[in-house]
C-alpha cells in the first residue's frame, strides 16, 4: 500500500478506534490550596520549549499530510485554528513529500495560512541529515520533531523491521540543522532511560508521547490480518512517563502528550514537569466530526479553563504552575516506586 494511502487509512481508524483515556490522569490529584491570592486577570500562559517562545502551552500535535485534497484541507484547518488562537502546531511525517514532490502541497499549506506562527517539521528516525533539512525547508520549520514509533513499524504490515544507528542519525540532524530537535514518541511512553540518550547528544526537548490515548498498535493491528494483539496495551501511560522523565533529564524541555483532552489534563502534565503539551487524536476528531467553528470553540474552553485552573492553585505562569504540589496515588505511583522515583 502506498504512503498516502494509509495516511488516509490511519485517520480514518484513528478516529474509528477513538482514545480510552488509559492515560493515568485519574492517578494525579492536586492539592487544593484555600489561599491562591491571585486573579484570573494575572494569568500568563505562555511557555517556552527550549529558546522556543509559544502564546500558550497546548499545540497541535503531528498527525497529518499526504494523502491528497483531504489530509490538504485538514492540515489547511488546523493551521488556521492554530493562527487564531497563537497554537504552535506539527505536521505529519514528510517523508512522503520528499520522496514525491507532488505531495508537498498538503504541507506547505500550513505555512501559507499561517505565514508567522511557531511549525513543527516531522520526520522519523530513518531520516538522513539531507531529508531533514528539506523537510524543515519545505514548511520553514521552526523547530524538527522526529518520531520514534518502533512498536507502530513492528505492527505495520509494510513496516521497518530495522531500528539500528536511531540515536546517532538524530545526533547528526541535531548537529546539522539549525533549528531545534524535539524527539517525540507517538502513544507509547518514553522511558527515562531513553530520555537521558536524547538529553545527552543534545536534543532540545522530547516529547513523551504516552500510552492512553491514540492506539497505533491497534490501529496498524486493525490493517493486517494476524494480529499482533499483545502491542495493544504496550507502553508507558502519559503521567508515568512525564514524571520519569522529568526525574532524568536536566538541560532539556518536556512535552507531555498522550491522550489529552481537557484543560486539567494539561495542568496535570505541567505540573508533572511538561513545559507544553500535544493534542492530535482530540483535536482530528473534532475538527473531522463537528468542524472548525467547534474545534475553535474548545481551543477557546480549554484556555479559559487551564486559567480557571491556574487560578484555584495560586499559579500565575507556566513555570508555577510545574510546582504546583500534588498526590500521585494507584498505578502510577506503583510504577514510579518500582522505577525508583518518589
Ligand atoms: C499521528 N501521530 C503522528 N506522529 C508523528 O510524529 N508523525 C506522524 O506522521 C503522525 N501521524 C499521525 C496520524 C494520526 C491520524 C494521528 C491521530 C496521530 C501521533 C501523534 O502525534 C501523537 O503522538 C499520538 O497520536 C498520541 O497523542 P494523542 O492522539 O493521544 O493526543
Amino acid at each position: 500500500m502506498d504512503r498516502a494511502k494509509r495516511k488516509l487509512q490511519h485517520i480514518e481508524y484513528a478516529l474509528t478506534i477513538g482514545q480510552h483515556r488509559l492515560h493515568g490522569f485519574e492517578d494525579v490529584t492536586f492539592v487544593h490550596n484555600s489561599l491562591p491570592n491571585i486573579s484570573t486577570a494575572r494569568i500568563d500562559l505562555q511557555t517556552k520549549i527550549g529558546e522556543l517562545s509559544l502564546r500558550s502551552p497546548i499545540f497541535i500535535n503531528a498527525m497529518t499530510g499526504g494523502g491528497g485534497a483531504e489530509t490538504t484541507k485538514i492540515n489547511e484547518q488546523l493551521a488556521y485554528v492554530a493562527n487564531e488562537y497563537g497554537l504552535a502546531m506539527a505536521v505529519g511525517s514528510q517523508m512522503v513529500a520528499l520522496k514525491d514532490e507532488r505531495e508537498q502541497q498538503s504541507f506547505t499549506i500550513i505555512r501559507q495560512v499561517n505565514k508567522h506562527g511557531i511549525v513543527f517539521a516531522n520526520l522519523g528516525s530513518e531520516a538522513t541529515v539531507d531529508e531533514a533539512k528539506r523537510a524543515i525547508d519545505m514548511i520553514e520549520a521552526n523547530a524538527l520533531q522526529i518520531h520514534l514509533n518502533v512498536v507502530q513499524e513492528l505492527v505495520m504490515p509494510e513496516g521497518d523491521r530495522n531500528f539500528c544507528g536511531a540515536l546517532s542519525r538524530i545526533e547528526q540532524i541535531v548537529s546539522a540543522v539549525d533549528v531545534p530537535v524535539i524527539v517525540k514518541e507517538v502513544g507509547f511512553g518514553m522511558s527515562k532511560e531513553t530520555a537521558r540518550k536524547l538529553e545527552d547528544i543534545g536534543v532540545c526537548a522530547v516529547d513523551v508521547g504516552g500510552f492512553g490515548g491514540t492506539n497505533f498498535a491497534q490501529i496498524e493491528n486493525k490493517r493486517r490480518e494476524n494480529q499482533l494483539d499483545y502491542f495493544n496495551e504496550w507502553g508507558i501511560t502519559t503521567t508515568a512517563s512525564i514524571a520519569e522523565v522529568a526525574s532524568e533529564v536536566q538541560r532539556i524541555s518536556i512535552i507531555g502528550s498522550g491522550g489529552v483532552q481537557h484543560a486539567l489534563d494539561v495542568a496535570k502534565c505541567i505540573a508533572l514537569g511538561a513545559s507544553a503539551v500535544g493534542m492530535a487524536g482530540y483535536m482530528l476528531r473534532l475538527l473531522i466530526e463537528k468542524g472548525v467553528d467547534a474545534l475553535m470553540a474548545d481551543i477557546n474552553q480549554l484556555h479559559e479553563d487551564l486559567t480557571v485552573i491556574m487560578t484555584a492553585l495560586g499559579t500565575r505562569t507556566i513555570f508555577d504552575l510545574q510546582k504546583a504540589p500534588l498526590v500521585i496515588t494507584g498505578k502510577t505511583h506503583h510504577w514510579l516506586r518500582e522505577r525508583g522515583i518518589e
